[in-house]
């Protein structure tokens, strides 16, 4: 699908409750699944990751229904109730399905194939094998990548060092973990997302955590929840970037969910001078949330590198177009993980960016920009990554002429109602 975008009219106004968190809702209807009992899921995303997940579930024998208010019902079978699929176990694009669910696979007494679409059969799963083969699992992958064959092992506890900041990796030995026959100590090089951790303390595991290290010891069983999904920070980037870029804009973003370990993006903008408010911060769930009240601004360009890319390591595609409007020159540096994502993220977001008339460089480890340029008109391409389609779509709020993004419809995999949620703010909705 081929979507033109028109440079904005007139200032952002209004607000949005975004969709939720991609990452919370993967863990919520796969612990779910794993729980003794119903588990009741609200605001889970419902987008083409998630349901890839849902899939996975469902052919492994879970059920998972939808109540009348929307809300997701997870039947969980407990932590041996999985059964063995009647074929290949099919993740589509979504890294952590493949990633958490291989974790939680290679516990189990059947043998399962894992497998995706073309885009996640090219991202690396060594990174997963590796660490599960060093617990016992009985897995392969080809040639480090996906189709994975998972056998069923006797599981131990070990202690991994990650050489990777991945949460997906963590979290797949810690699942794993559940699994084995004593604890399971994961160190990381650097300040991952800890949702699987949260959550699984949160239905009754033990699990520790003291500064990068984590310890999981295999519990008896999870309890089954009632969790309300926080809204996705690296959804509402966004918006929230493109109220910075339009002139004269103000809008809030509520509900968003301010874990830590994701807000890198907020850090790193409000030392570019963005006017970033946050407001009624709260705990729900476990996970920190508060309303964001973004106001236009005249960014300053910075230096990104070290533990702050981890956390914000979705955000630097719509980074980058906010950049392109920084006076001075922004480097990001450290980020050479962006080249294993959906797409090659250091040179999709320089090739499309570039065609939109920005000053960008690319770098073994990330890129440099030098703004500020006013970005034009053009075509440009997602390359079927749903982060690129919405850092294209808010670089032609702000550009000066027409973009042409084609493939738009990828924004869905993270971002249902992505394209109406930013045109209602131009409109005003309040
Ligand atoms: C995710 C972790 C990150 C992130 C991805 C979701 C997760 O990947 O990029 O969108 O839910 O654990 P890595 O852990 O591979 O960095």
């Amino acid at each position: 699908m081929k979507t033109t975008v028109h440079p904005a009219k007139r200032p952002l106004r209004g607000h949005l409750v975004v969709p939720g968190d991609k990452s919370i809702s993967h863990r919520a209807l796969l612990f779910g699944a794993l729980a003794d009992g119903e588990s009741t899921v609200s605001g889970a995303l419902r987008s083409g990751d998630c349901r890839s997940t849902l899939a996975c579930l469902r052919a492994l024998g879970v059920r998972v229904d939808e109540t009348d208010a929307g809300d997701l019902v997870v039947h969980g079978v407990g932590l041996r109730g999985l059964s063995a699929p009647s074929g290949p176990v099919d993740c589509g694009r979504s890294g952590t399905t493949m990633r958490l669910l291989a974790g939680i696979l290679a516990g189990q007494s059947f043998p399962t194939k894992m497998t995706g679409d073309e885009q996640l059969l090219r991202r690396p799963m060594r990174r997963i094998v590796d660490p599960l083969r060093a617990m016992g699992a009985d897995i392969e992958a080809v040639d480090g990548r996906a189709p994975l064959r998972i056998r069923p092992a006797a599981l131990r506890g070990v202690e991994h060092t990650l050489d990777v900041a991945s949460a997906q990796v963590k979290s797949a030995a810690l699942l794993a973990g559940l699994y084995a026959d004593g604890p399971t100590v994961v160190r990381q090089c650097g300040p991952a997302r800890d949702h699987t951790e949260r959550l699984l303390a949160a239905l009754g595991a033990t699990v520790r955590t003291d500064a990068l290290v984590v310890m999981i010891e295999p519990p008896a069983s999870l309890y089954p929840f009632a969790l309300r999904v926080p809204g996705d920070i690296s959804s509402a980037a966004f918006p929230l970037v493109a109220a910075l870029l339009v002139p004269g804009s103000e809008i809030i973003l509520r509900e968003v969910g301010l874990n830590p370990t994701r807000t890198g993006l907020l850090d790193v903008l409000r030392r570019m001078d963005a006017r970033i408010d946050i407001e009624n911060r709260r705990l729900e769930g476990g996970e920190p949330v508060g309303d964001l009240t973004v106001r236009a601004s005249r960014l300053t360009a910075t230096t990104i590198g070290g533990e702050c890319i981890v956390r914000m390591i979705d955000e630097l595609p719509i980074l980058a177009v906010a950049a392109a409007f920084a006076h001075g020159t922004t480097l990001v540096h450290d980020a050479r993980e962006l080249r294993v994502k959906e797409t090659d993220r250091i040179e999709t977001i320089v090739s499309e960016l570039t065609a939109l008339g920005a000053r960008i460089e690319s770098q073994p480890d990330g890129f440099v920009i030098h703004g500020p340029t006013p970005l034009s008109g053009g075509a440009v391409d997602s390359h079927r990554d749903h982060r690129l389609a919405m850092a294209l779509t808010v670089a032609g709020f702000a550009a000066d002429g027409d973009v042409e993004l084609r493939r738009a419809e990828y924004a869905a995999d993270s971002y249902p109602g992505f394209f109406d949620d930013l045109r209602s703010l131009e409109v005003g909705d309040d």
